[in-house]
């Protein structure tokens, strides 16, 4: 398969995001190759992307939930994301091809997930706290970035679906065993809920700011 023929033209509002169950989320992404880098067709899907992620609420794209099994993938943190959550910096829109990573500091760190293509759902997953990543921006630029808290964990996020992985096969279980997935509205209750009744504790185990 080449960047050519694997993208097919963005719909105004960017690509239809394609929901779990297509077996594209599945499937192990390859690297952009050498002669791709900087190429028309790689700056049409990343511009494709772009206009697809802006068009919705999430923080990150995979090429492979656009249908392109290809190592890339955008993020964006906005300012609400950074007041929301512990450990998070706001980033601009940011493009990582063939990345690569390695963890820095193991701790753990549990915090609600969710992502576009399982759309409606949050889900308790842990990721370590802070990794050095080492990738390729559009122009084939090999550039590195220590990447910690939740910024890290976007990343992560995004890196699974270069490997065929949602972040659902991750999901945290309680202690009776049962699977930490909620409804979007129901986690942002429980959220909302421990706010109001100052649980920090709480709050700070699930990465929250109080
Ligand atoms: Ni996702």
């Amino acid at each position: 398969m080449t960047l050519s023929n694997a993208i097919e033209p963005p719909i105004p509002s960017g690509y239809k995001i394609l929901t779990i169950g297509h077996e594209s989320l599945r499937k192990p992404s390859q690297d952009v190759s050498e002669d791709s880098l900087g190429s028309e067709n790689l700056h049409q899907l990343i511009e494709g992307m772009r206009l697809t992620l802006k068009a919705h609420p999430g923080v990150g794209l995979a090429a492979p939930q656009v249908g392109v099994n290809f190592n890339i993938f955008i993020t964006r943190v906005p300012k609400s994301c950074a007041e929301r959550y512990l450990l998070c910096k706001e980033t601009p829109l940011q493009t990582w091809i063939n990345p690569r990573y390695e963890v820095l500091d193991t701790a753990e760190l549990i915090c609600g997930e969710s992502c576009l293509s399982v759309p409606g759902y949050v889900g308790k997953v842990s990721r370590p706290r802070e990794i050095e990543v080492i990738a390729l921006d559009e122009t084939g630029r090999e550039f590195s970035e220590k990447l910690v808290g939740w910024n890290a964990r976007v990343f992560l996020h995004e890196y699974d679906h270069l490997t065929g992985r949602i972040y659902i096969d991750k999901v945290l279980s309680d202690e009776r065993g049962n699977k930490e997935i909620y409804k979007e509205e129901v986690w942002k209750d429980l959220t909302e809920r421990k706010k109001k009744e100052g649980d920090h504790h709480w709050l700070e185990r699930h990465n929250l700011r109080s």
